[in-house]
């Protein structure tokens, strides 16, 4: 059996104080965004008991589905580096960026610079950097292959779109064809849900597209964060429906109206052609302020 463990959305706080020339445009409306709502319901107070029922869980890898960050100030990403660091090793802790770990165009390379031993694949030279053409990136871990995409693309102001891209989705179609023929079970880290409705200012651009190739080429599991609710859905494929998994905040208070933080582990177990895997979600229940186990569900097998 391998265990994974699923968090998002951390949104790391405080905000470092930045220079006035630093918060004109997008980001000004992020700090009012953080001042008038996040930094109520999100909080230190949630994560740290999250986190440490995560590290007792023991799971042998973890992923983390992006908005680590707020508002893309360089400080920030050395706070993200930190909590990266304090779930454990990078061999065994892997991120994806979200649109707020790319606020701005100026600070598209902070993640790639910073969070690097996270973001590399297993084919990625030490010294090679890593850049954008380096998703999606792919982790062995025994039976398991953690594939990272990113969706993380700068945008203007009241924005918070994501979009894959046509060279990273020819990369990921031939990728999940080679590691299902490893014999490998997929699992496909991404920030921006590939399945639902939202809004346009919020949506993936190119989902219909992300949906083709995963139906196409096939994966066992989809995760992803940036709606900050649990949900559950599913991408038609011919191998058999593949389960798409979204949590909530991991920072998000027990009053927050998109549901209390929490974060999910999957149990992987079986072989090639016969992967069973069970989800279950942990977290707190609303207006608790325990973390607890939230139910468990079997997603395949
Ligand atoms: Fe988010
Ligand atoms: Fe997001």
């Amino acid at each position: 059996m391998y265990v994974i463990a699923h968090l998002s959305d951390p949104h790391l706080g405080p905000i470092p104080e930045a220079r006035l020339s630093e918060l004109l445009g997008k980001r000004f409306f992020g700090m009012m965004n953080w001042i008038g709502a996040r930094r109520r319901n999100f909080g230190a107070s949630t994560l740290g008991p999250l986190m440490d029922d995560l590290a007792a869980q023991d799971p042998d890898h973890i992923c983390v589905t992006g908005d680590l960050v707020n508002v893309s100030l360089p400080e920030e990403f050395d706070t993200g580096a930190t909590f990266l660091s304090s779930l454990g090793a990078p061999e065994k802790v892997s991120v994806v960026p979200g649109n707020h770990d790319a606020y701005v165009r100026s600070a598209m390379h902070y993640h790639l610079e910073r969070w690097a031993p996270f973001l590399a694949g297993d084919d990625t030279h030490p010294h090679t950097p890593v850049d954008v053409d380096s998703f999606p990136f792919v982790r062995r871990r025994g039976d398991v292959a953690v594939v990272g995409v990113s969706t993380a693309v700068p945008t203007a102001v009241f924005l918070a779109s994501g979009e894959a891209g046509r060279g990273q989705l020819g990369r990921l179609a031939a990728l999940l064809t080679e590691l299902q023929e490893e014999g490998l079970f997929r699992v496909v880290m991404i920030h921006h849900p590939p399945v639902g409705e939202r809004p346009f200012h919020r949506d993936l651009r190119d989902a219909a597209a992300v949906r083709a190739v995963l139906a196409r080429a096939g994966a066992e599991l989809v995760i992803h964060g940036h709606d900050h609710r649990a949900s559950l859905g599913r991408i038609p494929a011919p191998g058999g429906a593949i389960p798409v998994v979204g949590v909530p905040s991991a920072s998000a208070g027990p009053e927050d109206d998109r549901g209390p933080g929490g974060y999910c582990l999957y149990r992987v177990s079986g072989a090639h052609g016969a992967w069973r895997c069970e989800m279950e979600r942990r977290g707190y229940a609303p207006g608790s302020s325990t973390v607890q186990s939230l139910g468990c569900e079997v997603l395949s097998g």
